[in-house]
């Protein structure tokens, strides 16, 4: 064989090797529903894996002895744990909030008794926070439940946080700047140009509007949220917003041919409606009630508005945050009472 000969075998055979080393393994589809109604689950291997499992959990601690409340200065809601199982919850709690800070995040190192930094103040409530909804929202995180690493994983500002929009949304309020809210493509709808902010409306008290777009009786429409035809919008904003936070098509909770129907939606749905109230509950009773403790740069850029829980803060992308893994059996004391 000739050297340029030689040269173009040895670049054909590079090229099969690239082109089957890269041939991309197909999407899959699962079929949600009963025969015939189409609602298939696409999942694509080549979309990057969500995270999945927390941190092991540390060694468990005797629960004998003085307790932290006995011990400690300034224990005002783990006071019951004994000094070793408080210890161990402050060390994982530090693993999962602040591992390359540590303990100084939340304390001032010469007296851990002090309140004088904002995050101590914040965890606390935190920590009641995970209390109630490992306790109260069972209907929607069952026995799996949530520790702070579900939504913090690892940084002391969770990834997927929100504010509001304000009335930024509607750009000038004269005739050619007036976008109702929409009309620019955002990424926590999917890229799409529907309303940016679905989670003011939506997400903000258990008093919210239901998110609905079709009247359940023909003629007038008594019930039809005050929105009017524009609650279309927004409630398809805030579905685009669920998709992309578990990571799933509108078939993995809907039949498509009815979104309305109850009956006709898979068990998913049901699940969600529960992360819907208890979202509203943990926003309007934990997260924006602490705006008070915060340094002006944590809040909202338009309404000073404190920083917010959405699906995304625990999903992450998947349909079971962290692929559906135990968060809670080793730290009991993050379940309330009941
Ligand atoms: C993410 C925030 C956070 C981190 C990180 C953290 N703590 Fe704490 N710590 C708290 C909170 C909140 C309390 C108060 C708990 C309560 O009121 O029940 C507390 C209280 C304490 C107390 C009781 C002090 C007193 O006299 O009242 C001690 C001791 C303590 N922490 C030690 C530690 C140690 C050691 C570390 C590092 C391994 C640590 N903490 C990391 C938030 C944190
Ligand atoms: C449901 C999700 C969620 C869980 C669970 C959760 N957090 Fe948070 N956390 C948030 C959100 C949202 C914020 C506001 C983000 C910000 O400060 O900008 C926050 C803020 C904080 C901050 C303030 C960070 C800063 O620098 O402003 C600390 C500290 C903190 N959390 C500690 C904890 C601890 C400790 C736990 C577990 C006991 C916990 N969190 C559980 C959602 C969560
Ligand atoms: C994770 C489950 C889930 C996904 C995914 C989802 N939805 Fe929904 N959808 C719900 C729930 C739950 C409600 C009712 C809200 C409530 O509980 O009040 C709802 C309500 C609706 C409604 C209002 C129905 C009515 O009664 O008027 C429409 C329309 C809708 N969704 C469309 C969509 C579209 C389009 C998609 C995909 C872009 C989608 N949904 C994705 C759970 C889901
Ligand atoms: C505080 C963290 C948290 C938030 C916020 C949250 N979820 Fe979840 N969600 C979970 C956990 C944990 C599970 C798994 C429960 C289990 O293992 O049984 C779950 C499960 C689900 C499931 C069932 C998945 C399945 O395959 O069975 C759906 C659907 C769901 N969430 C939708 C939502 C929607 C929609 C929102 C926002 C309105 C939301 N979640 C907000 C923690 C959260």
């Amino acid at each position: 064989m000739s050297s340029a000969n030689r040269t173009i075998s040895c670049l054909f055979a590079l090229t099969l090797l690239t082109v089957s080393a890269c041939e991309r393994p197909p999407v899959e589809s699962t079929q949600l529903g009963y025969r015939g109604m189409n609602m298939a689950e696409i999942d694509n291997p080549r979309a990057p894996a969500p995270e999945t499992g927390y941190p092991p959990a540390l060694p468990p601690a005797p629960a004998v002895g003085p307790t932290a409340g006995e011990v400690y200065r300034n224990v005002q809601v783990l006071g019951d744990l004994s000094v070793a199982e408080f210890t161990r919850l402050m060390t994982a709690m530090t693993a999962w909030v602040s591992p390359e800070e540590g303990c100084n995040y939340c304390h001032v190192p010469t007296d851990l008794a002090s309140d004088d930094v904002y995050t101590k103040v914040v965890s606390r409530r935190m920590i009641e926070m995970t209390q109630h909804i490992n306790s109260e929202w069972r209907s929607h995180v069952g026995d799996n439940g949530v520790n702070c690493y579900s939504c913090h994983r690892g940084d002391t500002v969770p990834e997927y946080i929100w504010y509001s929009e304000g009335d930024s949304q509607y750009g000038n309020r004269n005739f050619a700047g007036w976008r109702d809210g929409q009309n620019l493509p955002a990424e926590r709808v999917g890229l799409t140009t529907l309303p940016s902010d679905p989670f003011t409306r939506y997400l903000t008290s258990p008093d919210n509007e239901s998110v609905r777009i079709t009247p359940l009786q023909a003629g007038v429409a008594p019930d039809m949220p005050p929105g009017g035809i524009k609650t279309a919008e927004w409630t398809h904003a805030l579905m685009m917003n669920w998709s992309q936070s578990l990571g799933v098509n509108c078939t993995y909770c809907h039949y498509t041919a009815d979104f309305q129907d109850w009956n006709l939606s898979t068990p998913m749905r049901v699940t969600a409606h529960h992360g819907l109230n208890m979202v509203r509950s943990i926003n309007a009773e934990y997260l924006e009630p602490l705006r008070g403790e915060y340094p002006p740069e944590r809040l909202g850029p338009v309404l000073g508005d404190a920083p917010k829980a959405d699906c995304a803060t625990c999903h992450q992308g998947d349909e079971k945050p962290l692929g559906g893994a135990d968060a809670v059996s080793a730290y009991p004391s993050l379940v309330g009472d009941e």
